[in-house]
């Protein structure tokens, strides 16, 4: 999704601009701009459609100056444009603004300041929600405002989520930056004469590791020296700059071809880390510490809600099994941007658990704002963001501990969020009462196994590479599971889609007799994913139908399995798992099949069109 950047300070601002934008690509985006300004007030825009490497060749000479704001921009409103890119200015030219979000009434704002804009003989110049910003806080400053009032006045005629970056020709040594909403957030980072804004963490790193976040309602206005912050009815402040310890060796590709590539070797060790300390044995406890629920709120629970979009949806789903199997609990799963429109019957005593790698994601965002103002629930997220707008919101948070995951396609968090709802089963499971000592003791060494399955797992990768050559025009997938393995199908074609550009369903392989087998044939394969578990004899079942329709079957089962490897005609062995552990065996299986089938075909894996890391529109 969209991504800001700002300077001020005593270097050029342009080279540190785009070197910023180039670390916030993973986040996705079809354009990008820079606007610098230079001691006079001169302003230069420059803005292209598509990739940095475009903007970056139509600079002939960096403009000068040590003042600017940077946007990579995700198309909402208006089509990938040099013209519909960001930084957007005022139609006095006065006045630059990035945005991040939606203006969801920018059509009657359009309306209402057309006449002015009409009186100095212009006209709209995009076809963007963003170009109302810059025009209504130049109306404001026209009314005699400061640029901090204007701004705030600005900010509160919009409807929706929005974080901007802005500066004025009449102060060269001033940036600013505000929030309104969950539209992402906007970090400030110290440095030394300079001062750094970004929407993320990654671009501020080479610089700095102290940073404020600026939270909801925020305005800052920063000077080569430092932040000074204004809130509505509050005086302003200059906030404590925090330091972050992430390690920039740890967002750098190092050897690795992608980062999604690099992030699916990172599993076993992520993995490790979300499990550390919280699966203990000796005597047996899950979740501990760092866990701000009690056993006394958890056994006042009566069901768990456990919501997500995209890939932590389907962690949802998974956790859904876990809470039924091992807590004993009723649970459901359900889709966060469905969830807020419908009139969901929970209550007081319902735990609602948001699953979001980002913490930033809108939707998921907007169910946790309904499930407070409706309801009251308690609510706990599992995140790998700390201090993401999410860890605000819910009463508890598991952290991932993942480290930062740059590729767009979720891989090493996917698996740490199952570990963390597992272990979130697990505590609950105890604290009602459902499992006894021993009984926690077994679940949670089942789980200390689990870095070394997915370990064991990424060794398939050359054959994965080798069957995913045969596959490299298929223009379908159909991947099928049952029980706890059918989320996982719906995750494989979920990777498939969405970096292999591939259409893929993941199925339910009961469902498959009641509609899609009618897509069969020879050129339609299917991926069956059947381990010896209780439902083996039921997949084994559906690979027959599928055979019969002659669709090439890739089958993944446990390992030395004949009985599936003469059935299918390309078999992958996986180490056995416990049943209710399958997930963590299957899936970087799963994921390098998706990856390498995208290799083959020669596509961008770190940048997929069209998808954003963090979704922070609706
Ligand atoms: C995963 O590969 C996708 N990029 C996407 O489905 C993602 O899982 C979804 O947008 C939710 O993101 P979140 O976990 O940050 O909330």
């Amino acid at each position: 999704m969209c991504g800001i950047v700002g300077y001020v300070g005593h270097q050029s601002a342009g080279p540190i601009l785009l070197e910023g934008l180039h670390r916030l690509e993973y986040r996705g985006y079809d354009s990008s701009g820079i606007a610098v300004l230079d001691r006079d007030g001169a302003i230069a825009v420059l803005k292209r459609q598509g990739k940095l490497r475009d903007l970056e060749a139509a600079i002939d000479v960096m403009p000068a100056g040590g003042a600017g704001i940077g946007h990579t921009r995700w198309a909402t409103h208006g089509v990938p444009s040099d013209r519909n890119a960001h930084p957007h200015a005022s139609s006095s030219g006065d006045v630059v603004v990035v945005q991040n979000g939606i203006v969801e009434n920018y059509r009657s704002l359009k309306v209402e300041l057309e006449s002015s804009l009409l009186d100095r003989g212009q006209g709209w110049l995009s076809e963007t929600d963003t170009e109302v910003i810059p025009e209504l806080i130049a109306r404001e400053l026209d009314r005699g405002c400061s640029f901090v009032e204007a701004l705030r006045a600005a900010l509160g005629r919009l409807q929706g989520a929005n974080a901007v970056a802005a500066f004025h020709r009449a102060d060269p040594s001033r940036i600013y930056a505000a929030r309104k909403g969950s539209a992402g957030g906007i970090v400030i980072g110290y440095g030394d004469g300079e001062m750094f804004i970004a929407s993320d963490l990654p671009a501020l790193l080479p610089h700095t590791t102290a940073v404020y976040h600026l939270e909801d309602g925020e305005i800052a206005t920063i000077d080569a020296e430092g932040a000074v912050v204004d809130r509505a009815n509050q005086p302003p402040l200059r906030p404590q700059p925090q330091r972050v310890e992430l390690d920039p060796v740890a967002i750098a590709r190092g050897p690795y071809r992608h980062f999604m590539l690099k992030e699916m070797y990172e599993q076993p060790r992520a993995l490790s880390d979300t499990i550390r300390g919280r699966a203990r044995l000796d005597p047996p406890s899950a979740l501990a510490d760092e866990f701000n629920l009690t056993d006394n709120q958890l056994r006042s629970v009566e069901r768990v809600l456990v919501i997500g979009m995209g890939t932590s949806l389907h962690a949802a789903m998974i956790g859904r099994w876990w809470l039924e199997r091992i807590a004993g609990i009723p649970a459901d799963f359900d889709n966060a941007s469905e969830f807020r429109f419908r009139a969901p019957v929970i209550g007081s005593s319902t735990l609602v658990v948001s699953v979001t790698q980002s913490g930033e994601t809108i939707d998921t965002l907007g169910a946790m704002d309904q499930v407070r103002e409706r309801w009251g629930a308690p609510q706990v997220v599992i995140t790998n963001v700390d201090g993401s707008e999410a860890t605000r919101k819910a009463d508890a948070s598991i952290l991932l501990r993942c480290g930062p995951e740059v590729g767009v396609a979720s891989t090493k968090t996917f698996v740490g969020s199952l570990a963390a709802l597992y272990l979130l089963a697990c505590r609950i499971g105890r604290a009602r009462g459902a499992l006894d000592e021993t009984e926690l003791t077994e679940s949670l060494e089942h789980l200390l196994t689990v870095p070394s399955l997915v370990e064991r797992g990424l060794q398939l990768s050359e054959q994965c590479s080798e069957i995913a050559k045969s596959y490299t025009s298929a223009a379908n997938f159909l991947v099928l599971g049952r029980g706890i393995e059918h989320p996982i199908a719906m995750e494989a074609a979920l990777k498939c889609k969405e970096i292999s550009y591939v259409h893929a369903e993941g199925y339910a392989a009961g469902e498959m007799k009641h509609g899609p087998i009618a897509l069969l044939d020879q050129k339609f394969p299917v991926i069956a994913l059947a381990t010896r578990g209780p439902l083996f004899d039921k997949m084994m079942s559906a690979i027959q139908q599928v055979s019969a329709r002659q669709a090439p079957v890739i089958a993944i089962g446990d390992e030395g399995d004949t009985e599936l490897a003469e059935l299918a005609d390309h078999y992958l062995g996986v180490p056995h798992a416990t049943d209710l552990l399958t997930p963590f065996a299957l899936t970087p299986v799963v994921q390098l099949l998706a990856y390498h089938i995208a290799l083959a075909r020669g596509l961008d894996i770190d940048q997929p069109r069209n998808l954003a890391k963090t979704v922070t529109v609706e």
